[in-house]
């Protein structure tokens, strides 16, 4: 197995309610080190760049308004598959089919407003890290 990186987004959902404590000592508990972290207010315009690949999606306007209507927290995972590893402590996308003891189990209270975002390819999680942070800010 090897060593990889992802991005997690704790969504303004789960910030809101002051559960970024707790999802970050889940991350730690399934072995995921937070390597880097911060606490952003996105703009609209910053969170449509990030998911412009959902752009023509139905729920695209509704995404951006709701990933910008106050703090995130982006940081970036570090373990043994940890693209797959972040994803299993996450759950299903839909909360109603999520795992118990998933974050999104635990949290996220709709499809739309789930808590936590995780990379789904290490392809991916390079991309989505360069957009959030430089790599003098990553540290391992
Ligand atoms: P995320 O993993 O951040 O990637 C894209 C996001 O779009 C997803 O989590 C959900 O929060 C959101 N999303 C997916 N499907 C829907 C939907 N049907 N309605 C609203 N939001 C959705």
């Amino acid at each position: 197995m090897a060593v990889e990186r992802t991005l997690s987004i704790i969504k303004p959902d789960a910030c809101e309610g002051n559960h970024t404590g707790a999802i970050n000592a889940m991350f730690e508990k399934a072995g995921l080190r937070i390597v880097a972290q911060k606490r952003l207010h996105l703009t609209k315009a910053q969170a449509g760049k990030f998911y412009e690949v959902h752009s023509e999606r139905g729920f695209y306007d509704e995404l951006c308004e709701f990933m910008s209507r106050s703090p995130v927290v982006v940081q970036v995972l570090e373990g043994e598959s940890a693209v797959a590893k972040n994803r299993d402590v996450m759950g299903a996308t839909n909360p109603e089919e999520a795992a118990e003891g998933t974050i999104r189990k635990t949290f996220a209270k709709s499809i739309g407003e789930n808590s936590v975002h995780g990379s789904d390819s290490a392809e991916n999680a390079a991309i989505e890290i360069a957009y959030f942070f430089a790599g003098y800010e990553i540290v391992g």
